[in-house]
């Protein structure tokens, strides 16, 4: 068993046998890790007075100021980034809606989460690497389809009407069952970007919201010290990407520089991708470079020039396209704008988006961790989202590129900081084992037990 494998002392190893048959009947012998994602969570919402308890378990918890998204600071982009270490140009999910191969629009396909087999979620990881470990997807973009042909052993599939309480309660049977206990869940919860986009950032809307996350986060701690299992469950609290507000003003509309008739589109707030027709692009890409020079409101890329340190280039998914990215607070108009104006006069209208360059610092994401395999109390120096796929695969102990996965994009280097025991002073086998405080507290606590024999 992995968990003799500690110590040298044999009265040691007992101990710890016998209290974890006490403790924890039914949940995995593995480390066990939950992510919970709420998407467009922007760090500067958590406020002691609107989020008590978020901010009670921020201070309690590991965590950056921020974490750094993936560009384009999009929710697919940004949620497949964290599940496969991978930068998009080597995933392949440029947007949640983009040109497939026949140059129409996907949204949410099987396809566009397949750009390359040999990318593989962690949580399809996890269960490669064996020895019991099962993995728990509920409603996290990307993880209803296959990799590899294989599926984790729990999926909730997306449905925004089931009750974030109900979805948690899910969750903790999946990590306490009895004969396939999870030892990673990831959890998706679609607010406070919903309402962030109907009503801006901020809106009551936007804050009841909030309120909501806050209480929701308050229901799973308490569900794991009701269970006891705060010193089994490494809990992990992020967003995608921020938010920012645009008013109608600051809307670009494309017709102005360009004729319709000349190009295919795919348009979603601050990000467009222009595909234009046969013969059309240097003039499509002219008068569009003229209007950004002239409106100042937006950037156009071809593909080449699109900056390497967004990682997105090199992709032949992007073959024939101009890219555009609107500056803050700008966006292009769409259907989904037009909507909001036909309940709103152009002087109220408030919408929010997200999408901007990753630099920015309304684009910024949420991270916080509680467990036992972290610091406490710990203000940590930012980090990319990239490397939370080798910080979750350090906890689990698992072999990143089993069946035949490519080595992943992020690293260690930037989130060893949060833990406990950094990755350095492992012998390789102690990363599934628990931290020596949290042992020494088993002791006790099993003394105390034998005590009352
Ligand atoms: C899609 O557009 C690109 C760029 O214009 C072109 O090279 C390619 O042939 C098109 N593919 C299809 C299936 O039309
Ligand atoms: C979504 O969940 C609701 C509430 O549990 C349920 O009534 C509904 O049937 C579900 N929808 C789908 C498509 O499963
Ligand atoms: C580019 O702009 C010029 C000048 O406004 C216009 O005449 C021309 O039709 C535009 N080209 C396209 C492809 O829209
Ligand atoms: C295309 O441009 C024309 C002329 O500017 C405009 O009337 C029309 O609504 C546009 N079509 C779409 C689909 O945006
Ligand atoms: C836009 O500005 C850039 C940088 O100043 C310049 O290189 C380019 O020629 C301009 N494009 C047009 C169409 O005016
Ligand atoms: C966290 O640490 C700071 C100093 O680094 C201290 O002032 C604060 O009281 C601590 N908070 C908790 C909850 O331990
Ligand atoms: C990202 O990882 C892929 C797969 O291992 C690799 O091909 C690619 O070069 C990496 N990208 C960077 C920028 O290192
Ligand atoms: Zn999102």
């Amino acid at each position: 068993m992995a968990m003799c494998r500690f110590a040298g002392s044999v009265a040691v190893q007992c101990l710890f046998v016998v209290f974890t048959s006490m403790a924890a009947a039914g949940v995995s012998r593995h480390p066990v890790v939950v992510v919970m994602s709420f998407d467009g969570f922007r760090p500067d919402y958590i406020r002691p007075d609107v989020t008590p308890h978020m901010a009670r378990f921020r201070d309690a918890s590991a965590s950056p100021p921020y974490m750094r998204s993936a560009f384009p600071t999009k929710t697919f982009v940004n949620h497949f980034t964290m599940a496969t270490g991978m930068y998009s140009e080597t995933h392949g999910v440029f947007d949640n809606s983009m040109f497939d191969r026949h140059n129409e629009t996907m949204h949410y396909t099987y396809e566009q989460f397949h750009y390359d087999d040999s990318v593989v979620p962690i949580w399809i990881q996890n269960e490669n690497n064996g020895e019991g470990r099962h993995s728990g997807v509920m409603m996290w973009p990307g993880s209803e389809f296959p990799y590899q042909g294989k599926t984790p052993t729990y999926i909730g599939l997306y449905n925004n009407s089931i009750h974030w309480n109900s979805r948690i309660d899910t969750i903790m049977t999946w990590i306490e069952n009895k004969n396939q206990p999870a030892n990673l869940v990831f959890a998706y919860f679609e607010e406070p970007d919903k309402t962030g986009h109907k009503k801006g950032v901020g809106s009551q809307e936007i804050k009841n919201q909030i309120v909501r996350v806050d209480n929701t986060v308050k229901y799973v701690v308490d569900q794991i010290k009701y269970k006891n299992l705060e010193d089994k469950i490494n809990l992990i609290i992020l967003s995608d990407h921020g938010m920012d507000t645009v008013t109608y003003d600051r809307l670009i509309f494309l017709d102005d520089y360009v004729s319709n008739m000349t190009y295919k589109s795919v348009i979603a707030g601050p990000n467009a991708f222009i595909l234009p027709n046969m013969g059309k692009f240097d003039e499509v890409f002219t008068n569009l470079s003229s209007g950004a020079n002239t409106s100042k409101t937006f950037y156009v890329f071809q593909k080449y020039e699109l900056p390497d340190r967004w990682h997105m280039k090199n992709n032949p998914r992007l073959d024939g396209i101009i890219y555009l990215l609107a500056k803050p607070s700008y966006a292009f108009w769409n259907s989904f704008f037009q909507k909001i104006l036909d309940d709103t006069t152009k002087e109220m209208f408030r919408a929010g988006t997200h999408g901007y360059d990753n630099d920015e610092p309304v684009m910024r994401a949420l991270f916080m961790v509680s467990g036992p395999m972290f610091k406490k109390n710990f203000t940590a120096q930012p980090f990319d989202n990239v490397d939370l796929y080798p910080l979750i695969s350090h906890l689990l102990a698992l072999d990143e590129t089993a069946n035949y996965a490519r080595p992943v994009n992020g690293t260690i280097a930037g989130v060893e900081q949060l833990l406990l025991l950094p990755k350095s002073s492992n012998t390789g086998t102690s990363s599934s084992l628990p931290s020596p405080h949290i042992l020494a507290g088993m002791i006790a606590t099993f003394i105390e037990a034998l005590k009352k024999f």
